[in-house]
């Protein structure tokens, strides 16, 4: 099979095969059976490079690595395929990815509409750095219908903004309502699918015109690298790459060596964060000290019907509880834990857990994380791919060590 028998069938294959074969195959130059590692900052120029940089296509050809990479291409090659994306682009972080796709949607004068539970540095960047430059954000509660409509009627909108699942209350957006709403005004919808992958939801075939993750997350899986990545139309993307050539935040190809390392093992990843969520969630209902358990899966989620039709191979490893005693008893609860691990960041192989007081939700009092959702006691869980008894089991016993003052 060559390269472009290869690339052609990516569309019949399952996302667990595109995992491992998407984006690269071994050529008969090299003969690599891993994708080569191409450090080179700078290329060889031939007549096409010449004519791709006067023309404007200063991606169309290999000249400097700020602008293209082989590497970078074959990882590229990989995540389009499984998010049936015509393109797709990496970054620097998931937050230039953020950046790059925003202002290929909006210039001043435009308006957003984003959730109120949005990602902390979204939210910064789309109300701190974009707001004085014009652009204008209206962050809303999107799971509240009529506050949805009145903020997307405020005025003329560009952009809708949303997340597959939001940090850290769980709530599930519901994408094909969001796209109808956002494409009948003339705005573009843009959902940040970093919690969930493309291996649990293709926000594309949902409606969305780009997909963003952070692909520090599930993409990488194994907290050791910073990477970003969008997927959309070729003409849309075409539109972040100007961003990305410009404003720089592009992907060194060791980062994106090791991302594909990680994405050949997302579909096992995945399903063991799915399982294991679900394990532990539903053990952690089952303990006295534990008032609410968060979790997409459960019978017990506000939009369960809504999950199972967005997310029906599961949710992935995140999920939240609220336990007995506030904020003082879950930080006793966390600093007990022999196991997991109190962090930020999420979706590695190792549980890892945060408290929305001191970290995501410190610059609110709280009363104020009490409106967003956000109870005294509440703890948000990333949770790996250990053996669930022995995470159960960490859990139980930081609980009781955690109980009294
Ligand atoms: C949902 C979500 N989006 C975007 C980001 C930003 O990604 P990065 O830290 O790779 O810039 C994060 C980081 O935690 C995130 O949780």
């Amino acid at each position: 099979m060559t390269n472009d028998e290869a690339r052609r069938g990516h569309g019949e294959l399952d996302p667990a095969t595109l995992c491992v074969h998407g984006g690269w195959r071994p050529d008969e130059a090299q003969r690599a059976a891993v994708l080569p590692l191409v450090r080179s900052s700078t290329f060889q120029l031939f007549d096409d490079a010449y004519a791709a940089m006067v023309e404007g296509r200063a991606d169309e050809a290999w000249i400097y690595s700020r602008l293209r990479n082989p590497t970078l291409d074959a990882v590229q090659e990989k995540l389009a395929a499984l998010e049936g994306a015509e393109r797709a682009l990496l970054f620097a972080s998931g937050m230039a990815a953020i950046h790059a796709a925003t202002l290929a949607c909006v210039g001043a004068g435009d308006r957003i509409v984003a959730p109120r539970s949005v990602y902390g540095s979204t939210w910064d960047l789309f109300k701190n750095l974009l707001g004085p430059l014009g652009v204008r954000t209206d962050f809303v509660d999107q799971e509240d219908e009529a506050a949805l409509l009145r903020a997307l009627d405020a005025g003329p909108v560009r952009l809708v903004w949303a997340e597959s699942l939001s940090n850290p209350t769980m709530a599930v957006a519901d994408l094909p309502r969001l796209a109808a709403h956002a494409h009948a005004r003339g705005a573009r919808l843009v959902v940040d699918a970093t919690f969930v992958s493309p291996l649990l939801q293709r926000p594309l075939a949902l409606g969305a015109d780009l997909v963003v993750h952070s692909a520090t997350k599930y993409l990488a899986g194994h907290s050791d690298l910073v990477g970003g990545v969008v997927c959309g139309g070729a003409d849309l993307v075409k539109q972040c790459f100007r961003k990305l050539q410009l404003a720089g935040g592009c992907m060194d190809p060791q980062g994106a060596w090791l991302l594909d390392r990680g994405v050949k093992t997302l579909h096992l990843r995945m399903a063991r964060h799915c399982e294991g969520s679900l394990r532990l969630a539903r053990r952690m209902q089952a303990h006295p000290d534990v008032l609410r358990v968060l979790h997409p899966g459960l019978e017990s989620h506000p939009r369960r019907e809504l999950a199972a039709r967005l997310l029906p191979r599961g949710s992935g490893g995140m999920w939240s509880m609220v336990l007995a005693g506030g904020d003082a008893r879950a930080l006793r609860f966390v600093r007990a834990l022999r196991l997991a691990l109190e962090a930020s960041s999420l979706g590695g192989v190792e549980t890892l857990v945060s408290l929305p007081f001191n970290t995501s939700h410190a610059r609110l009092d709280e009363r104020e994380r009490v409106a967003a959702g956000i109870a005294p006691g509440f703890v948000r869980v990333s949770t790996g791919i250990e053996e669930h008894e022995d995470l159960a089991r960490d859990f139980e016993a930081a609980l009781s060590a955690s109980r009294g003052a």
